[in-house]
């Protein structure tokens, strides 16, 4: 990618696909992965790092789908510097219509002794050798010295140096470990441009983990010292502690831009959505003050705030919420409305449903209609991510009976649909009613899945809200001594056993698909002994 003409214009380079996706329990599939990337490309993110195309087949066809079907943003598939690895990226990104290849080795001696076990020499040739072979294939290449901050900075530098003598385009100071604080990363960077002064004809950017809660303060840092490029996550999800987090650097950016002077090319108004469009894909839910996103993150308790806003907001509002996007819970729809205003409701959201996944919202919409009297746009957005999940779901739930009694232990008989469309059927006694159904589930799939987590939200305020489960489970693996597996559901109906249901039985299903992909890595990697697992 060309450096933008404004040299104050910052590139979101969002890894909510690949960074994001290695978070423990996230399983995202081909489908949910590009409905994510397409609302990143309409939030108006610069790149979108698909995915490591390398790891494993679903991965590779999910970069693949993404190159083929989402346009605007540059699409970039991440590999080692093995030939393997960037072969896989650029077959998976070459039909996207700005593609790029992001290549990786560790500079750090920690990593190179332990992890690499080789020399600093051997680093400087596989980075020289991998650009060089992506290069062959795309102008676009971007070099990251993994581990950079706690790496020698000379030898960092050298490393640059290399990687843009062969051609690298972008050059990403990773804070891989989350170890860095905002003045010594600024420091490392200002003695990069010094070391390697033909950075300054690159993008530099930047990555940095949260593992002391500093990847928001430290890429700041970076775009003060120069960076034009920040790598970041939606809700910052990512490895151990996550990423930066997008929609605060963004907002930073948006909202100080008189005194910083920076900005992007987001749209901010799309902000929340993808906030909530990535928390029911993943799983993950949103912390209630969580900036920006949080569900409080516009409320105000205390009563001097509440006077103070209500006779002018920017008393205690520094954000007016609109800005991201959070005023989105109008009302669109009644129970009298048909199809077309369904379609018409649902393309205003920027979702085109048609044939028949819109017959499918319609009958779900018709049913919510009828219990809820009012339909909104986040109800609607709920749906239809549900609705999403259903048609790609292993297991789907067909229907279930439960007896809840405070007098005799709560018995459920549930109907599951098998991946081959078999209706299986099983009951059991359980704790509460949530527990029993749960149990049935594994009574008739015969999958001895183990509940970890479960939470019930609402979808919007109002006794008669939609309920929103998550479920994360974990399933045993394939071989005796294997870890377990972990896969997240979520639901979404007016009654919260059958929204638990529904979210316990894609939980199972993403659970053996995890397994079924581990399993097909394993054995990729027993032919190919070079692959080793996502950094
Ligand atoms: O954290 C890290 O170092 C990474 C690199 C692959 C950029 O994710
Ligand atoms: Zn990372």
């Amino acid at each position: 990618m060309v450096k933008p003409e404004d040299p104050n214009r910052v590139l979101i380079f969002d890894t909510t696909l690949r960074d994001g996706e290695q978070s423990p329990g996230i399983s995202l599939n081909t489908q949910e992965k590009l409905e994510i990337a397409q609302q990143l490309a309409r939030l108006g993110v610069d790149v979108i790092e698909a995915g490591f195309p390398i790891t494993s087949p679903g991965d590779f066809e999910a970069v693949q789908e993404i190159a083929r079907n989402v346009e605007g943003p540059v699409i970039a598939g991440l590999a080692r510097t093995h030939v393997a690895d960037i072969d896989a990226a650029w077959n998976a990104v070459k039909d996207a219509p700005r593609p790029r290849i992001h290549t990786f080795i560790s500079t750090s001696d920690i990593h190179i002794e332990h992890q690499l076990q080789t020399t600093r020499d051997d680093v400087k040739g596989q980075a020289r050798a991998a650009v060089a072979h992506a290069k062959q294939y795309v102008d676009d290449v971007e070099f990251s010295p993994m581990d950079a901050t706690r790496a020698d900075v000379e030898f960092t530098a050298e490393v640059c140096q290399i990687a843009i003598d062969e051609g690298a385009t972008t050059i990403n100071i990773p804070d891989t470990v989350g170890y860095t604080m905002p003045l010594e990363f600024a420091a490392y960077l200002e003695r990069l441009y010094e070391l390697a002064p033909a950075l300054r004809g690159a993008v530099l950017s930047v990555h940095c983990h949260d593992d002391l809660g500093l990847a928001v303060a430290n890429s700041f840092a970076g775009l003060q010292a120069g960076a034009r490029q920040v790598e970041c996550a939606v809700n910052g999800i990512g490895e151990r502690a996550g990423n930066a987090s997008l929609e605060e650097i963004v907002m930073l950016l948006h909202t100080r831009e008189s005194a910083v002077g920076l900005r992007t090319g987001v749209v901010t108004r799309e902000i929340a959505r993808t906030s909530r469009l990535v928390s029911r894909l993943t799983g993950y839910p949103v912390q209630p003050n969580k900036a920006v996103v949080g569900r409080n993150a516009f409320a105000h308790e205390s009563g001097i705030h509440q006077d103070g806003v209500l006779k002018e907001r920017t008393t205690y509002e520094i954000m007016d919420a609109t800005t991201v996007g959070l005023d989105a819970n109008s009302i669109v729809l009644g129970k009298h409305s048909g199809r077309h205003a369904l379609q018409q409701a649902l393309s205003e959201l920027g979702l085109e449903v048609s044939g028949q996944a819109l017959n499918t919202a319609f009958k779900r919409f018709k049913e919510i209609a009828d219990k809820k009297k009012q339909v909104t746009a986040m109800d609607l957005e709920a749906l239809v991510t549900d609705e999403l999940r259903e048609e790609i779901a292993g297991y789907q739930l067909d229907w279930f009976d439960v007896e809840a009694s405070t007098r005799r232990p709560p018995h459920a008989r549930v109907g599951v649909r098998s991946p081959d469309g078999e209706e299986l059927v099983g009951s059991f006694t359980g704790d509460g009613p949530v527990d029993a159904i749960f149990r049935a589930i594994n009574a008739a799939t015969g999958v001895d899945a183990r509940l970890r987590e479960f939470r019930v939200d609402a979808v919007t305020a109002g006794q008669d809200a939609l309920g929103e489960t998550s479920v994360v489970l974990e399933v045993g693996g394939t071989a005796p001594q294997a870890e377990p597996v972990v896969g997240a559901g979520q639901g979404v109906s007016t009654d919260i056993l059958e929204a638990g249901a529904r979210a316990y039985v894609r939980a199972l299903s993403n659970a053996i698909r995890r397994r079924t992909v581990a399993a097909e890595a394993e054995a990729a990697m027993a032919a190919e002994p070079e692959a080793v697992p996502a950094p």
